[in-house]
């Protein structure tokens, strides 16, 4: 696992890396209760699909742990943390996995009963089966990101059997690293995989307008994994493939998910859905890396997912560090200035889905998923208990 870690947890402690500080100082938020993961996630303190399930279940974990829960019965305690939980799923609706998070969560606590609720242990024994259960979603998820690796790294070895020894470069959008899970990333996991296997020529990253995971979030990454790589603007892609088409030296576009749908939709970081069109057009595979957390089966298509928008701000503002006349930025001073006037009208989409028929791969932490004769992914195979 990467030194970087988004999440640092020990029972009864959790701390936050601060995303909005990065990539000029790197500050842990103490996070002890669920009105405090509500505001951390909201705020984007903490963002990417699996790491805002993580962030979201261990809060309540701390809180549980440090006896903030007055209910005296087991059924009490029950309502408490399914409100909680509920609360917390308002904090970012797009992503699923934090509502898969949920539910198993709401499972272990009803599993645990065993001596019925009335047992005069049963209390102590749900609260502690929630934080057990809320411990796995962390190591698990490290587990998965390392398989998503390994599959992902593999298959796109195997699309170049042809031509052994062939190094290939991967274009990326927005952050699903280390910074966006608990270690390792799933689409970044991969490129960090491929780079350890010496199978990675270079990676390009997108700048990822508004929020700029891309240039601030995943270059860090990059440059702190010592990977070959460089930063681009969202609108280059289109020149970066044309340029490389010749050569064909673009070997894969890798994404992440926040919401992979039955049919195999993916709602993923605003941008995607272009970069997806623009690799098909280039003949460049596109590949969506997500855990079976992102996977939403009870979802048919794309048109079902929920796309959160966000504030204007994000788009008509831009914050970071102040960089004295020599060049060197001064990470302690920051500000925040307008890039846009203030009075114009905003649109502001925080993801975009891209069609089933735009990719070619989805990798889980069970397997690549390919499409079926139908042309929709046959997930089946990687999670046969939710088909
Ligand atoms: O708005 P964000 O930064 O939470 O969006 C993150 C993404 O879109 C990621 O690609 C996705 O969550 C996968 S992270 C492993």
């Amino acid at each position: 696992m990467s030194g970087l870690q988004a999440i640092r947890y020990s029972r009864g402690k959790l701390e936050v890396l601060d995303q909005l500080r990065l990539p000029h100082e790197e500050h842990y938020d103490v996070v002890s209760t669920s009105e405090e993961a509500f505001d951390c996630i909201r705020s984007m303190r903490v963002r990417g699909a699996p790491a805002i399930a993580i962030v979201a279940a261990l809060a309540h974990s701390v809180e549980l742990h440090n006896g903030r829960c007055s209910a005296d019965t087991a059924q009490e305690v029950i309502s408490h943390i399914d409100s909680r939980l509920d609360y917390l799923k308002a904090s970012r609706p797009t992503a699923v996995d934090l509502s898969n998070a949920i539910t198993l969560l709401k499972t272990a606590i009803r599993a645990a009963r065993v001596e019925g609720l009335a047992h005069p242990e049963a209390r102590e024994t749900i609260l502690n089966a929630y934080i057990q259960a809320a411990e796995a979603i962390l190591e698990k998820d490290l587990y998965n990101n390392t398989q998503i690796g390994t599959y992902g790294a593999n298959w796109l070895q195997e699309q170049y059997n042809a031509r052994p020894g062939h190094k290939i470069s991967v274009l990326t959008h927005c952050n699903t690293g280390s910074l966006a899970t608990s270690g390792h990333g799933t689409a970044l996991g991969i490129i960090r995989t491929l780079h350890q296997e010496g199978l990675l020529q270079h990676a390009y990253c997108t700048e990822t307008r508004p929020y700029n995971q891309g240039s601030r979030l995943t270059s860090f990454e990059l440059v702190f994994e010592r990977i070959p790589a460089t930063l681009i603007t969202d609108s280059m892609v289109g020149a970066l493939f044309s340029q490389h088409r010749e050569r064909q030296s673009i070997g894969a576009v890798v994404v992440g998910a926040d919401r992979v749908v039955r049919n195999g939709d993916t709602a993923n970081k605003i941008g995607t859905y272009t970069l997806a069109v623009l690799a098909r057009y280039h003949g460049i595979k596109f590949v969506v890396a997500a855990p079976t957390t992102s996977i939403d089966l009870e979802t048919k298509t794309g048109a079902g997912i929920k796309i959160e928008e966000r504030r204007r701000e994000e788009m008509t503002q831009i914050s970071g560090a102040v960089v004295n006349s020599d060049g060197t930025v001064d990470p302690r001073r920051t500000e925040r200035v307008a890039i846009a006037d203030q009075r114009i009208g905003v649109w502001n989409p925080a993801f975009d889905v891209t069609p089933h028929a735009l990719i070619d791969a989805i990798v889980t932490e069970n397997g690549v998923v390919l499409k079926r004769a139908d042309g929709e992914f046959n997930f089946k195979e990687v999670m046969p208990e939710r088909w």
